[in-house]
């Protein structure tokens, strides 16, 4: 008896490692291997492979005054969905109502779940984000609204500057472009050598109206977490945004995409892909040319790039936006943080994972579904008449693939970059206890939170 079952638990053992490792691969894998291998910055399609979550060692372009810690991604993890720290409404009867996740939710691939991302000013929830709509308190001008869709924050490791511009970080792509960081009090932060996501985020509490200091701490119970994370900080500098933006990035630098078919595949097991979605992975990194410019693990590019694909900015996109038009500066993309000529609308190539729940695609939030993106990229033809065809990058022309191709490539973006349960990365409750992203009382209703 015990011999049966010692054979068999080794039997099953041996098969978990054969089909779940190392699957035998199709001419499919093959070819998909091979293409990879030519494609790979690294010379081999390892090179696409994401860290584990808590290989902290290997978490790319962290800031050498902000190494990743278990305390600090802890601590990162709560003040993100924290709405108790949601202090500077524009109006009192927001109070502790928004938080960062307001419009970064975990099950829209940390994006707002709609076009444009409102915290302040804004009540509901819907169905992650779909059902929010203006406090009549407020008018448009006055809620916390920016002039883009949201960008995802996950797989953020690979971002050494952030937004849609590269505003943020004083090193990688805005070394050379000192000259314009005192143009605007937030970006000034630039001059206090951060990596993107230390700058991004500290700015980020101040646009987002959230407070933090020691009072703060202490009524909601992080205190001891700071204390714990931060033990080198000197204590009257240890409470502040400065140190919260830090837990921040080290815990966005654990939100990766690892469990996504395309990485399952890539650490051997070849079956998490289907064939459709391994011949529209062949495409992505061949014919169709898409990793001419998304080219890293997380798909965006390494060191990052600007390309203008003309497409539509917010204001132009058929949605009730607020606080955007014609002059935003947004609207330029990386020209218009630089003033330099060659860069006005571009933009940073985005990553590519988990957007089959975005709902709105490109910066613009132009398009509803990644098949429209495919065929956007398909056609080759700018959409924007405002941005000049001397703008476009060359890379963006039409493609002939045929529709079953582009079904193939849409089934690859949808599905095998999909991490199914980004979930783990949220916490099951924040210190203040109070209801997360939102905690104005319509959002309570629709999170089922009363
Ligand atoms: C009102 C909606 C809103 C809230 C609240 C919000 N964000 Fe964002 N976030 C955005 C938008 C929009 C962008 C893209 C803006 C751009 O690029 O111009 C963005 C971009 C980012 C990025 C850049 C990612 C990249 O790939 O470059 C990071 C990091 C980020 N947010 C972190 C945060 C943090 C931390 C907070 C809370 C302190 C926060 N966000 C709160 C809307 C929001
Ligand atoms: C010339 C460089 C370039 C090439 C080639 C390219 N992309 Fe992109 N991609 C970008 C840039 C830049 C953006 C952001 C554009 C914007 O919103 O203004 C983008 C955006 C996207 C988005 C939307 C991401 C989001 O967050 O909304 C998807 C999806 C995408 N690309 C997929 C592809 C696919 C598939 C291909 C190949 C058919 C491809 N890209 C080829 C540069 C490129």
């Amino acid at each position: 008896m015990k011999k049966t079952f010692t054979f068999l638990f080794l039997l099953s053992a041996f098969s978990y490692f054969v089909s779940c490792e190392h699957d035998p691969a199709t001419s499919t894998d093959t070819l998909l291997e091979l293409t990879l291998d030519q494609r790979s910055p690294t010379g081999s399609y390892t090179g696409y492979i994401m860290p584990e979550s808590d290989d902290y060692a290997n978490l790319p372009n962290q800031d050498p005054k902000n190494p990743v810690t278990a305390a600090k991604v802890e601590l990162g993890r709560m003040l993100f969905f924290e709405t108790g720290i949601g202090l500077e409404p524009k109006y009192a009867v927001s109070k502790t109502a928004y938080s960062c996740s307001s419009c970064h939710i975990p099950e829209r691939g940390f994006t707002a779940g709609r076009f444009q991302g409102i915290a302040d000013g804004a009540l509901g929830f819907g169905n992650f984000g779909d059902g929010r709509y203006l406090n009549r308190h407020y008018t448009g001008d006055e809620v916390d609204a920016q002039g883009a869709r949201p960008l995802p924050t996950i797989n953020t490791t690979y971002v050494t500057n952030a937004l849609w511009a590269g505003t943020f970080g004083s090193f990688g792509v805005n070394e050379g472009t000192q000259s314009v960081w005192n143009q605007d009090t937030l970006i000034a932060i630039n001059y206090d050598g951060l990596m993107g996501l230390e700058a991004n985020n500290n700015r980020a509490l101040i646009v987002h109206r959230q407070v933090i200091n020691k009072a703060v701490t202490d009524s909601l119970g992080y205190t001891a977490m700071f204390d714990v994370a931060f033990p080198e900080i000197p204590e009257n500098e240890r409470y502040t945004r400065k140190i919260a933006a830090f837990a921040i990035a080290a815990y966005f630098r654990t939100i990766l995409t690892n469990e996504a078919p395309f990485q399952h595949w890539l650490k051997g097991q070849r079956s998490a892909m289907t064939e459709p979605q391994k011949r529209g992975a062949i495409l992505f990194f061949g014919k169709a040319g898409c990793s001419n410019c998304h080219n890293s693990p997380s798909l965006n590019s390494q060191p990052h790039a600007f390309f203008a694909l003309g497409v539509k900015n917010l204001y132009q996109s058929g949605h009730q936006v607020f606080r955007t038009g014609p002059n935003d500066a947004r609207n330029f993309g990386r020209g218009g943080f630089t003033h330099r000529p060659e860069d006005m609308h571009k933009f940073k190539v985005p990553q590519l994972y988990n957007l089959k729940e975005a709902d709105f695609y490109f910066h613009g939030a132009s398009k509803r579904s990644l098949r429209e993106v495919v065929e956007y990229f398909n056609d080759g033809i700018p959409e924007n008449p405002d941005v000049p065809q001397s703008q476009i990058s060359s890379l963006f022309h039409p493609l002939g693939l045929t529709n079953a191709e582009m079904d193939d490539l849409t089934d690859f973006l949808e599905n095998a970059l999909y991490d199914p349960n980004l979930k783990r990365y949220a916490p099951s409750q924040v210190m203040s206890g109070n209801c997360f992203p939102n905690n104005d009382m319509p959002s309570r209703l629709d999170m089922g939170c009363n």
